[in-house]
């Protein structure tokens, strides 16, 4: 594994600002003249703020994952595209669009997984390891995937690994080590571990979620594989939060047990009014928790900042271009695999 030790600062997770039904309206309809008037399209995370999701929804925009964010903005006709979620999806946008102008709500809502993986030593960790195929995670800066071979994200992920297993290839994998370790698991790969976590996910705790599933028997467990692996372990189905969308959707159980965001739950109610979705526990408040499984960069997208995205002069996403250029080929190798595994 890699030496990377430096202490990052974690943001504490704000709680929604609760608005009046006056406020709420003005923003949402100011939101929406916006995007109309720039020929925008709002393109929203589902852990953000169930109200941006509604709007995207609304406005013809976008609430997906971060490998369904990047194909929409790709696909989208107009020249803006405001990102509601964190700093790597804007990046992705603007790095597979650079014609296109990228804003985002607030360029401080980052992610632990992208400050974990510094580019020096993420550099220096790959010209160690020269002979292994260089595999990173979309939650990573752009200068980190401009360093590698391939960028995945979770929903992708195994297949790729897997591909690339079945061609002999070692594997230099980053920054998440427990996604790492899952698909280390599931494929068999020889993977070497970049020794970083999301704050969010690393929180769930298997003691905790034992003792839960025994007072909710008959619910299904929904785990995303940024979690350790003792909580995976308890799994009905791991996945990528559309993979967790969709098999709360298809399974017959009334009562689901989510381990990730919460955010999502917008989409899971969304589908299954009649369906029951409980909070997977972590260390809880006073403890040892620091998100309790809202993550405090995705909180960051405010309704009032995104009613200001115009008139904010430090949140477009810009990218060195020959940086992006270097970037977007391990991207575009994703999007192209994607494509491919889906015709088959
Ligand atoms: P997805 O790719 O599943 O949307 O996950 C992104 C993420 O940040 C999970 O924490
Ligand atoms: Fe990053 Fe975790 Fe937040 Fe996702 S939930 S953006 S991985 S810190």
């Amino acid at each position: 594994m890699n030496n990377f030790t430096s202490v990052i600062e974690y943001p504490v997770t704000q709680e929604v600002e609760i608005l009046s039904d006056d406020e709420r309206e003005s923003y949402r309809e100011s939101i929406k003249t916006m995007l109309k008037r720039e020929n925008a399209a709002l393109v929203a995370h589902y852990y953000t703020d169930p109200e941006i999701q509604k709007l995207a929804e609304e406005t013809g925009g976008c609430v997906a994952d971060s490998l369904e964010m990047a194909r929409f903005g790709s696909q989208h006709q107009g020249k803006t595209l405001i990102v509601a979620g964190v700093k790597f999806m804007g990046e992705t946008a603007k790095i597979l669009n650079p014609e296109k102008r990228i804003l985002m709500p607030t360029l401080e809502a980052t992610c632990s997984l992208d400050l974990s993986c510094p580019i020096d030593e993420f550099s220096a960790f790959c010209d160690e390891h020269s002979d292994h195929t260089v595999v990173v995670y979309a939650n990573t800066s752009a200068a980190v995937k401009a360093r590698a071979d391939w960028v995945v994200t979770s929903g992708i992920a195994l297949d790729v690994v897997d591909h690339l297993e079945a061609e002999g290839k070692k594997i230099l994998w980053a920054p998440d080590r427990h996604l790492g370790h899952y698909i280390q698991q599931q494929t068999g790969a020889e993977m070497l571990l970049w020794k970083g976590e999301c704050i969010v996910h690393d929180e769930f705790r298997a003691t905790a979620l034992r003792e839960l599933i025994k007072q909710y028997p008959d619910a299904a467990v929904l785990v995303h594989p940024e979690s350790p692996s003792s909580v995976i372990a308890l799994a009905d189905v791991v996945g990528s939060t559309t993979q967790l969308i969709s098999a709360s959707k298809n399974l017959d159980n009334q009562q689901f047990i989510v381990a990730t965001d919460m955010g999502i739950a917008y989409k899971m109610n969304q589908f299954s009014p009649e369906k029951e979705f409980i909070a997977a526990p972590t260390g809880g408040k006073g403890a040892t928790c620091r998100s309790c499984a809202y993550c405090p960069w995705m909180r960051m997208n405010s309704l009032k900042l995104l009613a200001n995205v115009m008139h904010n002069t430090e949140n477009e996403i810009i990218i060195d271009a020959e940086l992006a250029k270097d970037a977007m080929k391990p991207l575009q190798r994703m999007l192209d695999f994607s494509s491919a595994i889906n015709q088959v």
